[in-house]
Formats: C-alpha cells, structure tokens, sequence
C-alpha cells in the first residue's frame, strides 16, 4: 500500500495572530479561499492508486479537520479519510512513528509512506507528482527519503541536504543518497553551505517503508521506539480515527529530523522543484498576494492613503493606512499586530512572550 500521511500538529509560531494555538498554520485561508490542509489533502489525492490518507493531528483538531476536508471530498471524489489523534503534540517523530506503526499493523511493514505537512504550498502539482514518483522507487528499495528544494538564502529555520552519489534506475536519474543532514544550522554554517553548493534545504516532505523507518527509529532513538508500542496498543479506536492515550505525552519531544534524518545512513532525496514555499512568515504570506502599485499586498477592507510596501490583513473590521511605508499589520478580532516588514522573523518572540505570561 501507499499511504500519504498528512501531519497537522503544531502550531505555527511566525503568522501570529493569524495562526496560534487554536488556529494553527494548516487552517490558514490563503486568499484563494483554501487553506492548507485542503490545499494538502488535495495534493495527497490526486496521486495515483491512493485508496486511503492518514491524518495525524491534536484531537482537539478533529472537527475542524474533517470540516476542512467535506469542502474539498466533495469536489475530489472520495478516498477513505483515517486519523491518528494526539492527546498533545510530541513533535514530528512520535507523530511519523505512530503513523508507521499504525499502517504497518494496516498493511504490513511494506506499506509506502508519503509524509506531507500540511504547512506548506506546492505551486507546481505535475512535478510534485513526478517527483513523488520517483521518492516512491526509492523508498520502496530502502531508502529514507526527502525532497530537496534549491536554496534560495540562508535560512536557518530548515534542513540542510548534502547530496552524495547519484541513484538512478534504467538510466535516468532517481536521485542522490544523502551524505549529510544538518538541522536548523546557525546562520554562519548555512551560509557556508551555500557558498560549498551541492546542498538543497529539506521540505519537511519524507517517503519511507514501515518497517524501514521503525527499524531506523529503533537504531536512533531506543527509548522512544521501546515506548511507542505500548503507548500505541492502549488507544482507543472509534468510527474513522484511532485516538491515542495520554501515555503519549511522555514520548520524547523530538522532531524526525533530529530524531532520524540527521543520524540515518539510508537517506536519499529527490529534487523538489515544483514551487515549494514554506509560508513562514509574513513577508512569504505577502508574496502570495498581488501587490498594488505602491508594493502594499492586503487582505479584507483595507483603505491606503500614501502607504506604501506594506502587508495587511484585516478580516473583521476596516483597516485604513495612512503615511507609513513596509509594516504588517494584522487585524483579528482578538489580536493586533503592528511590526516593521524586515522584523517579520522575530514575531515568535511575541509567542514566546505570550506563553511566558501565560
Ligand atoms: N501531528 C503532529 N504532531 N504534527 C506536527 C507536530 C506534532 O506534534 N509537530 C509538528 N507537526 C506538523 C506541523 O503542523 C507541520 O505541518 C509539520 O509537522 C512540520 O513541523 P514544523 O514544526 O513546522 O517543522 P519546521 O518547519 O520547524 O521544520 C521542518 O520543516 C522544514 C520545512 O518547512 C523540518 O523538517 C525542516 O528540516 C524543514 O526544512
Ligand atoms: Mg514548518
């Protein structure tokens, strides 16, 4: 089997207020009306011979979930829709890893995984089906593997893949095993990267065997793979979800990337050059929209007098603008945000801030 496994957990930090505990980054709207969870769970159907998508996300976002998703079944033709529901989030590798345990209990250890965060966009749909293709061949030989994008700055918010020697299969190019991955390097050493060429970033994407990836779990992180079968076996099944008990809480806090991607010895990736953007902040949110002729890029009521490259997104009431050039200013019913354009990076310090007080 090849399941596509949509992860929806966490809670994006730099598109405060728009997105927070309890309307995190994947139900973002973006301004073509669809958020990203609907824009995923359509790219995870439009891939061939796929009969069912896993979901792994807070219970607490069950119904809204499944709300998001009617809207788009009822245009895509159906697929069989299961969740994994987490009584808190515990990062992406307890999140993949029971994802893999469940579906290998489905299907057996064979079963393809397609890893796909629901915190992202991808413009260009045919080579994103092309490219899943090709991680599918890998995946099914072995491999662990990720979607590389061309870098385009030194971001230090993901990934870096070096790639190492090429795989290929009848003659054409499959990918690069990967020789390195290093998470979330300082600024200094992915700028290096950059300057050494050879590195793309990770899309957060993966495609991986069961078995495959629980035995890598198993090599990498003992405590956690040990644990992860008894929390599983005590989760309550019920209708189209299986929800996980709250022994959950005590697997370690760890991402895939740390977890896994960092110490395996069977990575691969796949170029991902079809438009991939990790809308991680304002600034990248603005790029989706078009901009008027003063550069301002606005969502909702918005009225300009002399203003000029700035964001807005009002949704509730009128916003009017007037003399100020390069702020973002975000209008909820509950929150407010006013930042200079170039700081759009440090809004998680505002999160931050905010959890401190409580
Ligand atoms: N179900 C579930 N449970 N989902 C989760 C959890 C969790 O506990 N934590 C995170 N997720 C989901 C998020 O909703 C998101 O869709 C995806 O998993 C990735 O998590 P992020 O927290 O957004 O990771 P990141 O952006 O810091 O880093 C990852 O993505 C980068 C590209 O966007 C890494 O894979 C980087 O290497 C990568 O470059
Ligand atoms: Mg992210």
């Amino acid at each position: 089997a090849f399941i596509p496994v949509i992860l929806s957990g966490g809670a994006g930090t730099r598109l405060w207020p728009l997105s927070r505990q309890s309307h995190p980054k994947p139900f973002l709207t973006l301004p073509d009306g669809e958020n990203l969870l609907q824009k995923s769970l359509r790219r995870a159907a439009a891939i061939p011979d796929v009969q069912e998508i896993l979901t792994v996300t807070n219970r607490d976002y069950y119904f809204q979930t499944r709300d998001a998703y009617d809207a788009v079944d009822s245009r895509e033709g159906h697929r069989q829709l299961r969740y994994l529901l987490e009584p808190v989030g515990r990062n992406t590798a307890p999140a993949i890893a029971a994802a893999a345990w469940e579906l290998q209990e489905s299907f057996g250890p064979d079963t393809i995984l397609l890893v796909l965060p629901a915190d992202h966009l991808v413009q260009d749909l045919p080579s994103f089906l092309a490219a899943v293709e090709k991680a599918r061949e890998l995946a099914q030989a072995g491999y662990l593997v990720t979607f590389g994008i061309t870098p385009g700055w030194p971001e230090t918010g993901y990934g870096y893949i070096e790639a190492g020697e090429v795989l290929m299969a009848e003659g054409s190019v499959l990918g690069h095993r990967v020789r390195r991955f290093v998470e979330k390097p300082d600024l200094a050493r992915a700028q290096s990267f950059l300057d050494a060429g050879g590195y793309s970033w990770n899309s957060g994407m993966f495609c991986l065997r069961a078995g495959i990836f629980l035995e890598e779990l198993a090599n990498h992180q003992p405590a956690l793979s040990r644990a992860l079968g008894q929390v599983l076996a005590h989760g309550r099944r019920q209708d189209d979800y299986l929800e996980l008990p709250q022994s959950f809480a005590q697997l370690p806090d760890i991402s895939v990337d740390y977890a896994v991607m960092e110490p395996t010895q069977r990575a691969a990736v796949v170029a991902g050059d079809f438009g991939w953007s990790d809308i991680g902040s304002w600034s990248a949110f603005g790029g989706l929209l078009e901009a008027d002729a003063q550069g301002n890029q606005v969502v909702g009521e918005v009225v300009l007098e002399d203003a000029h490259g700035c964001i807005v997104h009002s949704s509730e009431r009128l916003a009017a603008l007037l003399g100020v050039e390069d702020l973002v200013i975000i209008d909820t019913p509950d929150a407010l945000l006013i930042a200079r354009k170039d700081r759009d990076q440090e809004v998680k310090k505002i999160v931050a801030e905010l959890k401190r007080r409580g």
